[in-house]
């Protein structure tokens, strides 16, 4: 039996995210959506249109030790069929998050991204709690990360786990164990997983087959 985070309908996953602050999300884009996905990214990796991601607050320095993927972002004034179909769910997904959980999300942003054989991303946070719009008032702040899966017939030995750490806020002094409680998710083809980007520690695990996602990013300003 799946734990109940791997719930089914939007409703119920969006009172995961208000309940948690995650969730996961099974068959969120279609087969054929999910391989068009990754068929695009296979064809801008051969056209050398994906590049290797940086690391840190400005995500200028490049180390592939820390991360190891190449990613490309996306335009959604310039997006193929199988980017609309994502850019639609994600838009229904966003006007269900602000019902939710009120926090006036206004715009995304998503970037394929192919991890190789062999490459992760440590452990890291997408936002840090400081970074808040209080010296630049035009900075958009990254409030929920989502990343999609693009990886068809992936089995549990292949690896390529999201690492989650669900206990972050819970660890203490006196408890420092719960800050290494952690649930490993699969990357399988269609799955969306869904958190709070300024209080989950997470990290990419090695793979042996290349691993695909689209990753998105619901901001405010
Ligand atoms: C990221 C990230 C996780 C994943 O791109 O910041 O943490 O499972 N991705 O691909
Ligand atoms: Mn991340």
């Amino acid at each position: 039996m799946l734990p109940s985070y791997f719930a089914l309908n939007l409703e119920q996953q969006l009172s995961k995210i208000t309940e948690h602050g995650f969730c996961v999300m099974d068959n969120f884009i279609t087969n054929t959506t999910a391989m068009a996905l990754s068929n695009e990214i296979n064809l801008l990796y051969e056209t050398a249109n994906m590049h290797e991601a940086g690391t840190g607050q400005a995500l200028i320095s490049i180390n592939k030790h820390l991360r190891g993927d190449s990613i490309y972002w996306l335009d959604e004034a310039d997006a193929s069929i199988a980017q609309q179909v994502y850019f639609g769910q994600m838009e229904a997904l966003r006007l269900g998050l602000n019902q939710h959980l009120y926090l006036g999300l206004c715009s995304l942003e998503s970037h394929l991204a192919l991890y190789p054989i062999g490459a992760g991303y440590k452990k890291h946070i997408d936002r840090f709690k400081s970074a808040n719009n209080s010296q630049k008032i035009d900075t958009a702040i990254r409030q929920i990360s989502c990343i999609l899966y693009l990886n068809q017939d992936w089995l549990e030995a292949d690896g390529g786990h999201l690492r989650l750490y669900i206990n972050a806020l819970e660890a203490t002094a006196e408890s420092p164990a719960k800050a290494a409680l952690a649930i490993n998710i699969s990357p399988l083809s269609g799955r969306l997983v869904m958190f709070l980007s300024d209080t989950f520690y997470h990290e990419v695990l090695p793979a042996i087959r290349d691993r695909k996602s689209l990753t998105g990013w619901f901001l405010t300003r």
